[in-house]
């Protein structure tokens, strides 16, 4: 909707050509310390298979490594694209409770998804979203930069 977008814009990357033609774009969203998701990520069809798609990978990636943030998720149909830059299938969707919060408890395909859940690095082992399973202790501590004076 209007509303998502102006809620989820700014999570964008954008691929263009040495002359600024628009090439594709993807989305890094972030739940929190523990757990990011990328997401929307496409290539204009004329674009496909000359690099852009991996770029803006990777950008988005770099971000994620840029918060601290250790695991990366994806829903896809397409999960030989992300293996190319390690991402492994997680049999276990409910491993991943903030992306089921967030966006398939709303989905009319929650019964009948042909995505697979991927992770890049850890398993997360807290949640933000949905009921709490986990213990306080096992959150991860926030880090908000911080560089002018403390009042
Ligand atoms: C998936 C997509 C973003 C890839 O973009 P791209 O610019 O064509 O990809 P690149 O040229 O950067 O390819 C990077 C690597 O992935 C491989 N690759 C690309 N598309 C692939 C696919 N569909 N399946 C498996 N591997 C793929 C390439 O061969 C390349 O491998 P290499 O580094 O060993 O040469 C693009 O095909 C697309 O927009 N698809 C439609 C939208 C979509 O399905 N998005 C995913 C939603 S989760």
């Amino acid at each position: 909707s209007y509303a998502e977008v102006c809620e989820n814009v700014r999570d964008f990357t954008v691929a263009e050509s040495e002359s600024g033609v628009f090439l594709g774009c993807g989305a890094l969203h972030l739940y929190g310390p523990h757990l990011a998701e990328v997401r929307s990520i496409v290539v204009k069809p004329e674009a496909k298979g000359q690099g852009a798609g991996g770029r803006i990978l990777r950008a988005l990636l770099e971000e994620a490594d840029d918060h601290g943030v250790p695991s990366v998720c994806l829903f896809t149909r397409i999960p030989d694209f992300f293996f190319h830059f390690g991402f492994r299938i997680t049999m276990d969707r409910a491993a991943l409770p903030d992306k089921i919060y967030k966006d398939c408890q709303n989905c009319p395909r929650l019964h009948a998804c042909d995505e697979v859940a991927m992770v890049r690095g850890p398993i997360p082992r807290v949640a933000v979203l949905g009921p709490s399973r986990v213990q306080d202790s096992d959150l991860v501590p926030i880090q908000i930069p911080f560089s002018g004076e403390r009042h």
